[in-house]
């Protein structure tokens, strides 16, 4: 029988924060199962509850590996609560070194991955319009599932595909034909949006601000000038690959099932340094870091749709066969009683202290947009004990010429302290772990 909802499941830790609500990580006391909650509060945009209804009906047709899974929703008044599967490895965003980005072997499965997940919406009708790295979730085996479903639409219906006409999306990852035409395909926009991704996971920047001939570092990319970041940093396989996908024109543009058959897309892999790490025991390295190139909802704004309506992010998808111990199944309690059930706080027994522990290395878990965005700017792991690493801290400073002073807080221009950060923490690479270290109390 099902234990009731309230009684089972707590609200542990703030996964992430939006326009829309937030979502938080649910714990089941008993089974230790973990369940991503959206919360959405539907009186913050007027069209909310219908952006909400069509995007339950998108994920209700929805079941993919690599597309987050939907449990579930519950209503209660202007607050929706939307379960999701809990994806443990974060975002794709953080496995993007700023200016770097992350091993070629491992952008390569990610990215085909990403194509997969993209490959069966579009055989669906649907279209995410919002493929960018922050959508991008992982879990605990770092497969990558495409997340957020706000923004999709249907293209095709009973085999009728219709053209887009509404301007949607993040400017960075936007095709070039989405700024100009009142019309375009829904699945060439799509395509573009990856082959920035994938731009973004071999260099660790975007290529540009947005793919207008207003923007330099677009035209010369349009000019072939390969011999300037970030394409410079790519290797001519991949860059091969770029080269199709960020084609202008919709029509000329590479095709998916061309993606598929491309060189580098399809050559085996050498090594995945990832999942070699993860199966002799270690923990995988998130960089943690944090780049103005690569955070496009930081840096630049989310375009608006024709109506000048806001983004509204929630997610839904396919029910799992009922077992009766999930939160949506609970029949006869009001959302209210559920939410009251919730513990905020402390977990009610003590051996839900290990739920609790193993979560700080949860990503995401900071409480304000703010405070998670300077975490990620500012982290770094150290062999060292926190005495040995605050001595060795001060000394790099002392050396730098900064002035030292313990402080618990972090002011200014968030990018300029990130250029100060990445100096010093290159200064203390001979401590600097590259391995996660969580020590009781950090
Ligand atoms: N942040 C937003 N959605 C999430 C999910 N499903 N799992 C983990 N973190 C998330």
């Amino acid at each position: 029988m099902a234990v009731p909802f309230v009684e089972d499941w707590d609200l542990v830790q703030t996964l992430g924060e939006g326009a829309y609500g937030e979502v938080q990580l649910a714990v089941n006391r008993r089974t230790e199962e973990a369940v991503a909650v959206k919360i959405v509060d539907m009186k913050r945009a007027a069209e909310c509850p219908e952006n909400i209804k069509k995007e339950i009906c998108i994920n209700k047709m929805l079941s993919h590996e690599n597309v987050v899974r939907f449990y579930g929703h519950r209503r209660e008044g202007a607050t929706q609560y939307l379960f999701l599967e809990y994806c443990r490895g974060g975002e794709l965003f953080d496995r993007i070194e700023p200016d770097v980005g992350m091993p070629e072997p491992e952008a390569q499965r990610f990215f085909q991955q990403l194509i997969a997940g993209v490959v069966y919406l579009h055989s669906m009708g649907i279209t995410h319009r919002d493929l960018k790295p922050e959508n991008l979730l992982l879990d605990d085996r770092d497969n990558l599932k495409i997340s957020d479903f706000g923004l999709a639409t249907v293209f095709r219906h009973n085999g009728r595909e219709r053209l887009l006409n509404k301007m949607c999306g993040t400017l960075p990852y936007v095709a070039p034909e989405l700024l100009r035409r009142p019309e375009f395909r829904a699945e060439p926009v799509d395509v573009w949006a990856c082959g920035v991704v994938l731009t973004a996971m071999l260099a660790g920047e975007l290529p540009w601000d947005q793919p207008s001939d207003s923007c330099q570092e677009y035209s010369d990319w349009k000019e072939k000038k390969t011999y300037l970041p970030p394409w410079k940093k790519i290797d001519s396989a991949p860059l091969a690959l770029l080269h199709k996908i960020l084609t202008e024109s919709p029509t000329a543009r590479i095709s998916i099932p061309d993606i598929q058959k491309d060189r580098w897309y399809s050559r085996p892999l050498k090594k995945d340094a990832k999942r070699a790490r993860l199966s002799s025991g270690g923990v995988a390295d998130s960089p943690g870091g944090f780049s103005k190139h690569i955070r496009s909802d930081t840096d630049f704004s989310p375009v608006k749709g024709a109506l000048g309506e806001d983004k509204a992010s929630y997610s839904t998808s396919q029910p799992e066969p009922g077992t009766g111990g999930m939160p949506w199944e609970s029949g006869t309690g009001s959302i209210d009683q559920l939410v009251q059930g919730f513990s905020f706080s402390q977990p009610a027994c003590p051996e839900h202290m290990l739920v609790n522990s193993q979560l700080l290395g949860t990503p995401g878990s900071s409480q304000s947009p703010w405070q998670r965005l300077v975490k990620r700017m500012t982290r770094f792991f150290t062999k060292l004990d926190a005495d040995g690493s605050y001595r060795a801290l001060k000394e790099v400073c002392e050396k730098m010429g900064y002035g030292w002073k313990m402080s618990c807080t972090n002011q200014g221009d968030g990018l300029e302290f990130k250029r100060h950060f990445l100096k010093i923490k290159a200064k203390l690479s001979d401590i600097v772990s590259t391995q996660k270290v969580w020590l009781p109390g950090t």
